[in-house]
This record gives C-alpha cells, structure tokens and sequence, in this order.
C-alpha cells in the first residue's frame, strides 16, 4: 500500500474582501494577482503539495470564480495552443495541478472572518490534521514553509504556528504569542489579536501559515465574533492550547506580505530577480532604474 502522506488536506481561505488592495481586488481576488508568471494561489498551492498534501480545500467567497477557473482544465485553450504547436506552453498549463490532487471549493455564505473561513472547512477536513495557508502570506525559503512545519508536527503530534518576529511598534497587525521558552519551536503559553503595543505579549508574531488539531473545529463553532467583530482564528486557538499543546516555529524564510501593495511590490523584485530565465534582464534593468544608465554599464 502507498504510504499516506501525514498531513492530506489543505485549506486556502480565499474568502476575504482584500480591502488593502482596492481598487486591484475589486472584481477580482488578490489570490488572483501574479507575482512575475503565476498567481499568489498558485504559489500557495505549490507549497501545500510539496508538503504532501493532496486534498486541497478552497474556502471562497464573492468574485472567486477565477481562482475555480485557474485549477480547472481548459480543453479549448489546450487544442489551441497544441494547434499552434505550443507544445511547451501545454505542458505549463498542465503543471498548474497534477492529476493526483483534488479540489474542494466551499463558499463562505459572507466574510465573517479567518475563524470561520476555516470552519467551513470542517465537512471537507474531517477528523485529521489539516494545513491552513494564507496564499497573500507569500514566502520564500529553500525548503518549503509547510515542509517545515509538518517535520515539527511530525516530532511533537501537535497543532503548529508559523511565526517571526516582527518590530514591536506593528504589533497590532498580527495575532501575537507568548511562548514557554526561547527557541526556534517553542510551545505557546498565551496568543491574542492585534494586541497594542504596549500590552502585547511579546513581538513573536503569527504569519498564514498553520498546522493545526481537528479540535480546532469546536471551538471555532463556540466562539463568537471578536476582534472587528469577526470570528477569529486566532481566539480558536487560544483556547485550543487551554486543552493541547500548541507550538510556535520560527520558519526559515523571507516573508512578504502580498495583502500589503508594498509587500506584493517587493515580493515582485525578489521573485523576478530569482527567476531562472528573467534575472538577469531583470537586474540589468533595475540598476539602470536606480543608477542610472552610466552605473549600470559599468556593473557589466
Ligand atoms: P485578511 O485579514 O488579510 O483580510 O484575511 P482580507 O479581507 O483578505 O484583506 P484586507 O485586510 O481587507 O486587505 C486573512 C485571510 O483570511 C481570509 C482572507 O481571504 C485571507 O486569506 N478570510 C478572511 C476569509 O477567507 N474569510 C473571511 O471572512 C476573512
């Protein structure tokens, strides 16, 4: 029997309004906006299979019918580009999802916050572990950050958070925790939402990605709305670690934040300037946009 992957099923909330970036994520989903050739979800997806997971479970909501349409096969445009003799550019299109994954997509009836996008996974999760990914949480690491993660839920049997740590004066952007003792995985005492400076636990900050328990669900379903009056993740949590252990990782990785315009811009760069066949172009060009001209030839 082939070995089943430790965790199978991955959940992409992608039902948010993407109000940082307005008017870009008006019609269409900021999961939908490509860095350099593919979109963020693309990315997301990339990730979550390189983790082995091979359920892959979309929770979607208003103008996400993109994202449906990115991962589905489309025969007309196949013929066609095997009509031109495009047999390259066939090969891409198949490589957006192998055959071996499945997609699940679930509508959350309205945007009533990250807690309860995830438990609108719950008929699709069932009672396993499950991966939750943020695809604008874009991050670059050598081996990939779920990897990452599911090696530690593999030597604890725990639920797992991605974090870094950020500058103290941006604590009220994140999910905040406090944890049992220094190190790259530490376990997690306490976590709150958005907490201003001043009171915040510590500056060790929750990034979109996750590993977490299936009792998640229940105390997603017994909590009400909090923080700007949504239901949030972060609450399930903190009262999931009342009853199980719950730890913090310190992924290896550069983050960038593809919510933010200034994120999604300099995740543009490193990610241009990383590509195999536009690097160097690309870097050409940048010194001569900075340099100027004169600059640039020299670097040559
Ligand atoms: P964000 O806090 O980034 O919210 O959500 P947002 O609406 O996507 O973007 P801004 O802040 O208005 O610009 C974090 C993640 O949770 C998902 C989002 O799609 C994003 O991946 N989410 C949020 C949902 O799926 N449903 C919700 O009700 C809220």
């Amino acid at each position: 029997m082939a070995k089943r992957p430790l965790i199978e099923t991955a959940v992409f909330p992608v039902a948010g309004r993407g109000t940082r970036f307005l008017p870009a994520t008006k019609a269409s989903p900021k999961e939908m906006l490509p860095v350099v050739d593919k979109p963020l979800i693309q990315y997301a997806v990339e990730e979550a299979l390189a983790a082995g997971a091979r359920r892959l479970v979309f929770i979607t909501g208003a103008s996400k019918r993109a994202i449906e349409d990115h991962f589905d096969s489309d025969r007309e445009l196949e013929g066609l580009l095997k009509s031109q003799g495009k047999s390259e550019l066939v090969k891409q299109l198949h490589s957006v999802l192998p055959s071996y994954a499945t997609c699940i997509y679930i509508r959350q009836p309205a945007p009533l916050g990250l807690g309860h996008a995830v438990l609108c996974a719950r008929p699709a999760v069932g009672n396993e572990p499950f991966f939750v990914h943020l695809a604008d949480d874009l991050i670059a690491a050598e081996r990939p950050c779920l990897s990452q993660m599911a090696e530690v839920y593999a030597a604890k049997g725990a639920s797992v958070i991605g974090c870094e740590t950020v500058p103290r004066k941006d604590t009220d952007k994140y999910g905040i925790v406090a944890v049992e003792a220094p190190g790259q995985t530490a376990r997690i005492r306490r976590i709150v939402e958005k907490p201003k400076p001043a009171v915040a636990p510590s500056n060790l900050a929750v990034v979109g990605r996750y590993l977490l328990s299936p009792a998640i669900f229940d105390h997603l379903a017994r909590i009400g709305a909090g923080a700007g009056g949504e239901i949030q993740l972060t609450d399930g949590i903190a009262r999931l670690l009342q009853e199980e252990a719950v730890y913090a990782h310190k992924f290896e990785g550069t983050r960038y934040d593809c919510g933010s315009k200034l994120g999604y811009l300099q995740a543009t760069v490193a990610y241009a300037l990383a590509h195999p066949a536009l690097g160097k172009n690309f870097r050409a060009h940048l010194r001569q946009v900075v340099d100027g001209p004169r600059a640039s030839r020299k670097a040559r």
